[in-house]
C-alpha cells in the first residue's frame, strides 16, 4: 500500500472488524447483538453529519470519509447484512454463500478501490473482469473461513454452505465434535483447492496501474501461502489458526515491497487537501486575522446559510451564468447592461460559497462560442471581467482564483490580469474559484488529448496503458474535482460545451431566473436540493433517499 493510503485503509478495516465482532459475540443474545450492530450503524450516520465521534473507530472512519470524500452510503447494505448475521447464518448452497459474501465484503473492498482512485492510481477493473474480482473476494473469504475454523467451531459456527458439507457425509458432525476424520480431512482438502482456484485470477489485474496490481497480486500470493499452511496443518487445524512461516511470508513480501515502492515512486500520488468542514454552515468563517483575510460581507437581509451535513455537501459546484441579455432586454436596456449587472451576482456567489464552506466553485463567464456575438457585446463582457479583477472585490477573501480557457484571442491585458490574480492568491486555502473565460469543453478535451500524445511521443506514457487517470493528469487543471452539481440559470436546459469531462455524473439543476437577479440564497437553495438527491453512479441503490424529493423552484427562507 502507498503510505498515504495506510491510515485510511486501517480505518476501513477497523470499522468492518468492529461490526463483525459485534455480530459474532457468542456471549451476547442474538437480539442484543443485532441491536448493537444497528446502534453502531446509526451512530455512524450521526457522527458523519457531525464530522467527529467519541468512538475512536468511528472517528477514524468519519475522518477518512471526509478527508478522502468517500461516499459511505454503499456500505449501508453491507452493514444491514452484518446485522442480520447476528441471528445466525445458514447457506443452503454456494450461490447463497457467494451472494452473502458479495453483499458483505465487496462494498468494503470497493471503498479501498475508491481510495486508490482518489490518490490517482485507480484499481480500474475491466468490465469483463468484474466476475474475476468477485471470485477473488469469495476466495479470500473462504481462505479466512478455513483459517479461523478452530475459533469459529469453538463458538458453534461453521460458515460453509450445506451443499459443500453434504458432499462429504459425516464431515460436519466430525468437525463439530472436534474429530479429524478422513471425511473431515477430505472436505478441508477439497475446500482448500477451491479457495486456491478462486484467489488465482491473473487476468484481473491486467492493464491496472502497476502499484495497484502489485497490491492485489501480493494479496493473492499471501492467501495461497495461507492455504498451504491450512493444508499442512492436518488435525491441528481444529486447535489453532495456521500461519505460513516467516520465511514463506518474507519470500512474498520482500520482492513485492520493492516492486510496489518502485511503482509508487513513479506515480505522483494526489493527497487530498484540508478536510472540508463537517457541518459547513455551523462553522462560520473566521474574522480577519493575521493573514489579512476578511470574512465575506453579510447578505443585505442578513440571510444565513442553511445547515448542510458534510456528506450532503457537494465538493464542486459549477454554474452556467445565463440570462444577462434577456435581463437587460426585459428592462428596455442594451444587452451589455445585463453583463455589467451580472458581476454583482458573481460576487454574491463567492460570498455564499464561502459562507457555506464550499471547496470548489467554477463559473462559466465566456465560451469559445460567444465570439459569434457582436463585437461591442464581446468587449463589454471581457471589459466587465477585467474591471472586476482590477477593482479586486474578492482580493481580501480566502479565495484562490484561477482561470480556465484559451489565452489566444483574449486581450493581452485581460490575460495578464488573470495570471496576476492566480499568482497572488495561489496560497489561499478557502474556496477555489475557477472562472472559465474563452472556455470550451471540446477545446479542453482536444488540448488534453494533444498533451497526452506529446507525453507518449516523449516516452513518458505507454499508449497501450492509457487510462482515465492519465487523461485527468494532462488536463489544464488536473486537480479540479468532478462536478457534483451543475446549475444553469436563465431558463435553458443545456450544458453549452461546459466541463464535459468533469460533469459526466453531475446532478443538474436548472432555474428560470436571469443571472443578474440571483443572489447567494439561490446557491444555498441549489445545494440544499442537491443534498436531497440520491446519487448512484451506475450502481443499484442500496438505501432509499433519506429525504422526500424536492418540489418546485421556490426559494427557501434562509433569513437569519
Ligand atoms: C450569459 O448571458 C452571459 C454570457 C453568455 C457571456 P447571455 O448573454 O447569454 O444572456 P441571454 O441568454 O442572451 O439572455
Ligand atoms: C453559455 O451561455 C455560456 C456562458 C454562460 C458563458 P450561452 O448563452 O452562450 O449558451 P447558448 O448559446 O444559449 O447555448
Ligand atoms: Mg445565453
Amino acid at each position: 500500500m502507498p503510505a498515504v493510503l495506510r491510515p485510511a485503509c486501517r480505518a476501513l478495516w477497523a470499522a468492518a472488524s468492529v461490526l463483525d465482532d459485534l455480530a459474532d459475540r457468542r456471549d451476547v443474545e442474538p437480539a442484543e447483538r443485532e441491536a448493537r450492530v444497528e446502534a453502531w450503524t446509526q451512530a455512524l450516520q450521526r457522527d458523519l453529519a457531525a464530522g467527529a465521534s467519541t468512538d475512536p473507530v468511528r472517528h477514524a472512519l468519519v475522518d477518512t470519509a471526509l478527508r478522502w470524500r468517500l461516499d459511505l452510503s454503499s456500505l449501508q447494505g453491507a452493514m444491514t447484512s452484518t446485522r442480520n448475521d447476528a441471528r445466525g447464518r445458514y447457506f443452503a448452497d454456494w450461490a447463497e454463500w457467494q451472494a452473502r459474501c458479495n453483499e458483505e465484503l465487496v462494498p468494503w473492498v470497493d471503498q479501498v478501490r475508491q481510495l486508490f482512485e482518489q490518490v490517482g492510481a485507480p484499481m480500474t477493473l475491466r468490465l469483463d473482469r468484474r466476475k474475476d474480482y468477485e471470485q477473488f473476494i469469495d476466495g479470500s473469504q473462504l481462505t479466512d473461513v478455513l483459517t479461523d475454523l478452530s475459533a469459529d467451531l469453538a463458538q458453534g459456527l461453521l460458515l460453509l454452505p450445506a451443499e459443500a458439507l453434504e458432499a462429504f457425509p459425516g464431515a460436519e458432525d466430525d468437525l463439530r465434535q472436534g474429530r479429524w476424520s478422513p471425511a473431515a480431512a477430505a472436505l478441508i482438502s477439497d475446500l482448500t483447492a477451491l479457495a486456491r482456484q478462486w484467489v488465482t485470477r491473473p487476468a484481473m489485474t491486467r492493464g491496472m496501474h502497476p502499484g495497484a496490481a502489485t497490491v492485489l497480486n501480493t494479496a493473492a500470493c499471501l492467501m495461497r501461502a495461507q492455504l498451504d499452511a491450512v493444508e499442512a496443518a492436518g488435525s491441528t487445524l481444529l486447535k489453532r489458526a495456521p500461519r505460513p512461516s516467516l520465511a514463506a511470508r518474507t519470500r512474498i513480501l520482500a520482492p513485492a515491497r520493492l516492486r510496489s515502492a518502485m511503482a509508487w515512486s513513479l506515480t505522483p500520488l494526489t493527497v487530498p487537501g484540508p478536510r472540508p468542514p463537517a457541518v459547513a454552515a455551523s462553522v462560520p468563517r473566521p474574522a480577519a486575522d493575521n493573514t489579512g483575510l476578511r470574512p465575506p460581507p453579510p447578505h443585505p437581509d442578513d440571510a444565513r446559510p442553511p445547515q448542510i451535513a458534510a456528506d450532503r455537501m457537494p465538493s464542486h459546484v459549477a454554474v452556467i451564468m445565463d440570462g444577462n441579455g434577456r435581463w437587460a432586454e426585459q428592462r428596455g436596456l442594451p444587452r451589455p447592461e445585463g453583463h455589467r449587472a451580472g458581476t454583482a451576482a458573481v460576487r454574491e456567489m463567492v460570498y455564499g460559497a464561502l459562507e457555506i464552506g464550499l471547496r470548489h466553485l467554477t463559473l462559466y463567464a465566456f465560451s469559445t462560442e460567444n465570439w459569434k456575438r457582436d463585437t461591442e457585446e464581446v468587449s463589454t463582457i471581457l471589459e466587465a471581467i477585467r474591471r472586476d479583477l482590477d477593482e479586486g472585490p474578492l482580493r481580501d477573501l480566502d479565495v484562490r482564483q484561477r482561470w480556465s480557457g484559451r489565452p489566444d484571442e483574449l486581450p493581452e491585458e485581460l490575460v495578464q490580469a488573470l495570471l496576476r490574480e492566480e499568482r497572488r492568491t495561489r496560497g489561499r486555502t478557502g474556496l477555489t474559484l475557477t472562472v472559465c473565460i474563452n472556455y470550451g469543453g471540446r477545446d479542453e478535451i482536444t488540448r488534453t488529448a494533444a498533451a497526452l500524445v506529446q507525453a507518449a511521443q516523449a516516452g513518458d506514457v505507454d499508449p497501450h496503458l492509457i487510462g482515465e487517470d492519465d487523461f485527468t493528469r494532462h488536463l489544464p487543471h488536473p486537480d479540479m474535482p468532478d462536478v457534483d452539481l451543475l446549475w444553469r440559470t436563465g431558463d435553458e436546459q443545456r450544458t453549452s460545451n461546459f466541463l464535459p469531462w468533469h460533469a459526466t455524473y453531475a446532478e443538474l439543476h436548472f432555474t428560470p431566473g436571469y443571472w443578474p437577479d440571483v443572489d447567494r440564497r439561490d446557491l444555498w437553495q441549489a445545494i440544499t436540493e442537491y443534498g436531497r438527491r440520491q446519487r448512484r453512479h451506475g450502481a443499484v441503490p442500496l438505501v432509499s433517499p433519506r429525504r422526500p424529493p424536492a418540489t418546485g423552484h421556490i426559494r427557501a427562507d434562509f433569513s437569519g
